[in-house]
């Protein structure tokens, strides 16, 4: 062999060697490093009024939330979860623990995101134990509550109450998540008001939140008299005619759910439009993970929002069990494989109860901007939970 070639084999081999041993350190990190995330759960104590929401890493703090807050149920909906991949009982303890602070939540007229809270949490409870009739009984009332901000002549339910100089009855697309508990309430009661309320609501939804492009708008704005349109806006997206990331998973989930219970295809079709629009996007990063807006002109400085990315996998793994279309189940699979690197894996180092880096919760009030926040984990487990049981 001459020198050359000799000086070329040596440095293949040392090349192959290295990158062999940094894809072993990856994989070894990676896990241990979810292990690790995964402990801090059960070092952190049950208290009513400290529900674990974001952690802010420049101050090395814990956003903590009472019950009333819209992300409440999914700290337990992570324990929830958390139970049903591993099988140790201390989260099932810690679960019914959380779980049990948002009962009084049944009673919050103020407000529309009961499905967030009651159904993240005691839904998933009753998973566990599909005959817990506390905890039917509490997704009754809950449901029972949310539909008091239903408006038949809109066809909607009313979101917000706040802002009330611009708006006379704002619906957003998030709402489309609370539908799930409506759907289940009616099976678990029998009652059908729960199931026909989400129905149109959905329709609604369907008619008027959707852009040509199939992407949608955040807020839209009604005349509760006449049930006309009055504002097609944003509150928490770049602008208003801006595609909010995860407003758009909130539209893709949502319809694939609502598919779910009344297998009207109108809702499938909406659902793999607007997942088309999302894939395709010029602006997606090649690792799946997407910038918060999808216009933010800042884009690549821009940050990404985790929690966009856990909801479509998880809703893309259902979406790929209706249509059979493999490019939904190859996104979901691609973005857990982006975020269990250590690139997006909270620091074995930070005592929080957090799994995931780099979600973005509001970007117009400059508010957990490129931050661990508990739905990003919640949906993000979601996705194991959806693609184990395939
Ligand atoms: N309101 C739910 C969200 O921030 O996505």
């Amino acid at each position: 062999m001459n020198t050359k070639l000799y000086n070329f084999s040596i440095l293949l081999l040392t090349l192959s060697i290295f990158v062999s041993c940094k894809q072993q350190e990856k994989t070894f990190n990676s896990e241990e490093n979810l292990k690790t995330r995964y402990h801090k759960f059960l070092d952190y104590k049950p208290d009513s009024l400290a529900f674990p929401r974001s952690f802010s890493v420049l101050k090395n703090e814990i956003n903590k939330v009472p019950s009333k807050d819209w992300t409440s149920g999914f700290y337990a909906g992570n324990l929830w979860q958390l139970y049903e991949l591993t099988h140790n009982n201390q989260y099932k303890e810690l679960a019914q623990n959380w779980t049990s602070f948002i009962e009084k939540e049944k009673f919050n007229y103020n407000e529309h995101d009961m499905g967030f809270k009651v159904f993240c949490s005691f839904g998933q409870g009753l998973k566990h134990n599909k005959t817990n009739q506390e905890y039917k009984d509490i997704i009754i009332k809950s449901s029972q509550t949310l539909s008091t901000r239903f408006n038949d002549t809109v066809g909607s339910i009313r979101s917000w109450d706040f802002n009330k100089e611009n708006w006379n009855f704002p619906v957003i697309i998030d709402n489309m998540m609370n539908l799930e508990m409506l759907f289940e309430a009616t099976k678990i009661s029998k009652d059908s008001s729960f199931h026909k309320i989400a129905v149109k609501h959905a329709n609604t939804t369907l008619k008027n939140h959707f852009r040509e492009d199939n992407s949608c708008f955040h807020v839209l704005d009604y005349n509760p008299e006449t049930g006309t349109v009055r504002l097609k806006v944003t509150h928490q997206g770049y602008n208003d005619s801006s595609s909010w990331a995860r407003g758009q998973g909130w539209a893709i989930y949502g319809f694939t759910m609502a598919y779910r219970y009344t297998h009207d295809k109108r809702y499938l079709d909406r659902a793999e439009a607007t997942a088309n629009f999302y894939l395709n996007h010029k602006n997606l990063p090649a690792d799946g993970i997407p910038y918060w807006d999808f216009n933010d002109p800042s884009i690549p400085k821009a940050p990404r929002d985790v929690s966009a990315a856990t909801v479509v996998s998880s809703a893309f793994v259902e979406l790929y069990q209706f249509t059979k279309n493999q490019k939904y189940l190859e996104y979901s699979k691609k973005i857990i494989e982006t975020l269990e690197s250590s690139a997006y894996i909270l620091e074995p180092t930070i005592n929080a109860p957090f799994i995931l880096k780099h979600s973005t919760g509001n970007w117009p009030k400059k508010d957990e901007i490129d931050e661990p926040i508990v739905y990003g984990d919640y949906y993000y487990l979601e996705t194991l939970l959806r693609l184990k049981a395939l």
